[in-house]
């Protein structure tokens, strides 16, 4: 047994369910799966039902985090077609806001160039903009970015041209960030997995895809889970929709990875730590950490906290575990049991945070 203590780590990319698909994740649940995975912190994304594209949405969002999460939190709001101005002025509250530009789940989609223009500029500069692109859409919206001198974040990349492209950009200067999720690290389309429990937005990539992932370590700034619960029953069904479960097991597979040589704790702590409090300007607590058995083997189970009850990662043999995770000095988590009680999370941009 070699037990290590992390820093609160910080997911900066999930999907709570709450409001409208409460069926697949609340906040109480999707947090306690959150504590189970060693996360302290996750940054929630605005595609619920109704999607948060307004003050009304956002107050009754962040009311439903407050009075279920388990583990801190903050909240994205989502750009629409008209919102731009009107949402500008919530980002106080918002820990970013999220433009969606490809292929998605729920209706937040922005097909409009000139939409994602207005939306650049109205954004306070110092704030977050994280961006799903994919090929030619993200080249567009690094551009846009770049000719008006404002920074993105660019969401799960998932393929070799696309992580070659911001490699290139960044190189050049280009002020932009990104982040990449678990299942595009871990899996690909070899991997075997029925069809529809396959289906993820960006879609799993060749080996190719994966390996430049990897050898472009240096390049991503943050490792994010993407947790994006739907039911086995829709996954098996007709209409599958996209996503996947992420947040239980994205450290240990990272962990598991250390032993590979893959990387460092070093390169873990910075991406699940130190970039996300930087990038959104969090608050950091000394008295929030996760302490991981780095040595500890086991083989991922089908299941776990998380409301959507399946993993893509079911029977992977993992080494690495986490043992007990505390929040600002409460144990939240303690071998393979969620202590920490629905509504003790706080919201990381409440009254007195350091904001970006
Ligand atoms: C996400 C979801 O289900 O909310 N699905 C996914 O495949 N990643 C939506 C998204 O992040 O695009
Ligand atoms: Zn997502």
């Amino acid at each position: 047994m070699t037990t290590i203590r992390l820093p609160g780590l910080v997911d900066v990319h999930v999907h709570m369910r709450q409001p409208g698909g409460e069926h697949k994740e609340t906040w109480a649940t999707g947090t306690a799966a959150a504590l189970a995975g060693g996360i302290g912190t996750v940054l929630a994304m605005p595609n619920t039902s109704p999607a948060i594209v307004d003050e009304a949405s956002l107050d009754v969002a962040l009311r439903l985090a407050a009075g279920g999460a388990r583990c801190d939190f903050g909240h994205y709001v989502g750009a629409g077609p008209d919102n731009a101005e009107a949402i500008a002025t919530l980002a106080g509250r918002a820990v970013g806001l999220k433009m969606y530009l490809g292929q998605t789940f729920g209706d937040l989609r922005l097909d409009d160039i000139s939409t994602w223009e207005t939306h650049l500029e109205a954004w306070p500069e110092d704030g977050v903009i994280a961006v799903h692109a994919e090929g030619s859409t993200l080249k567009t919206i690094i551009e846009l970015a770049d000719s008006i001198g404002r920074s993105i974040h660019i969401c799960h990349v998932a393929g070799a041209d696309d992580i070659g492209h911001i490699a290139v950009a960044k190189e050049r200067g280009v002020d932009i960030t990104c982040e990449a999720a678990p299942h595009h690290l871990f899996l690909d389309r070899t991997t075997d997995l029925p069809p529809g429990r396959a289906e993820v937005r960006p879609r799993l990539g060749t080996p190719e895809d994966r390996r430049a992932l990897w050898e472009h370590l240096d390049v991503i700034d943050c490792f994010a889970t993407d947790h994006a619960p739907h039911t086995l029953e829709e996954k098996d069904g007709d209409d599958p929709p996209p996503g996947f479960p992420g947040v239980e097991t994205m450290l240990p597979l990272l962990l598991t990875a250390t032993h590979r040589g893959l990387l460092d704790l070093d390169d873990i702590v910075s991406r699940l730590h130190h970039r996300p409090v930087d990038m959104f300007g969090l608050p950091v607590d000394e008295d929030s950490w996760v302490e991981v058995d780095v040595d500890a083997s086991y083989e991922i189970p089908t299941s776990g906290q998380s409301r959507s009850g399946w993993t893509p990662f079911a029977g992977m043999s993992v080494r690495g575990r986490v043992d007990r995770v505390a929040i600002r000095g409460e144990v939240a988590y303690e071998h393979g049991g969620v202590v920490a009680a629905a509504g003790t999370g706080r919201d990381v941009r409440r009254e007195g945070s350091r904001r970006p």
